[in-house]
């Protein structure tokens, strides 16, 4: 069964409460949080989690843009998020272990991601312990961007570590993801679809969330 996951980063900031009600038939709630220096943009941090935890039932999934993630666990966790990933790229991997071990003592639920640059492989020290794995099918930074069609085989490669180590695991991903591309990822392996524009976009926002679960 694939679940969705709209980005808010494509909702209209201004009228948040009444955007997050607009995607209340999706899955999750996906929530782009950038430090404009993992990634060139700022978006939102721990204040604005902590609002949207108070005005939504959803499960909030909170996608860290930002260098050294373990300085902020424990408070995206107080916030409300119920679920946090974490870069691979963002940290040197004994503090990406030390943000893991946090993220349990927090009871949040696990995920590390993947630039378009990173390989498969990347994720093999952590997967037993993993809920979920975060493919990016495009550059992170900014929404609105062309889906990365080479990132197919990163899906597929995670997909079998997945399958072979954990497989209850997750495999979310996140960039120019439309009915277009949806039945790709799908196809590849893919079971969690954070859309954008896709959804916000979309005239009807219950039926571009149901176009997407393929
Ligand atoms: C990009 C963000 C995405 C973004 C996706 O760095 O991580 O979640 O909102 O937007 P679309 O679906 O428009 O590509
Ligand atoms: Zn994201």
């Amino acid at each position: 069964m694939v679940k969705v996951s709209p980005s808010i980063l494509s909702a209209d900031f201004v009228n948040l409460e009444r955007d997050i009600k607009k995607v209340s038939t999706a899955d999750y709630l996906h929530v782009d949080v950038m430090d404009g220096a993992f990634v060139p943009n700022l978006t939102i941090g721990v204040p604005v989690v902590r609002a949207i935890r108070k005005c939504t039932n959803m499960f909030l999934d909170v996608h860290l843009m930002i260098d050294k993630p373990v300085r902020y666990i424990e408070d995206f966790a107080k916030a409300g998020a119920d679920l946090l990933s974490i870069h691979l790229e963002a940290d040197h991997p004994t503090r990406i272990a030390e943000a893991l071990k946090v993220m349990d003592q927090c009871g949040v639920k696990k995920a590390v991601a993947l630039r378009p640059i990173t390989s498969a492989r990347a994720i093999l020290p952590y997967i037993e312990d993993l809920d979920m794995v975060l493919v990016m099918t495009v550059e992170p930074g900014f929404g609105g961007q062309a889906f990365l069609e080479s990132q197919l085989d990163t899906i597929r490669e995670v997909r079998a570590i997945i399958d072979r180590y954990n497989p209850a695991c997750e495999l979310e991903v996140d960039g120019g993801i439309s009915p277009k591309t949806a039945p790709l990822v799908v196809e590849a392996g893919a079971n969690v679809l954070v859309a954008g524009s896709a959804v916000y976009g979309a005239e009807d926002i219950p039926g571009a969330i149901a176009a997407l679960r393929v």
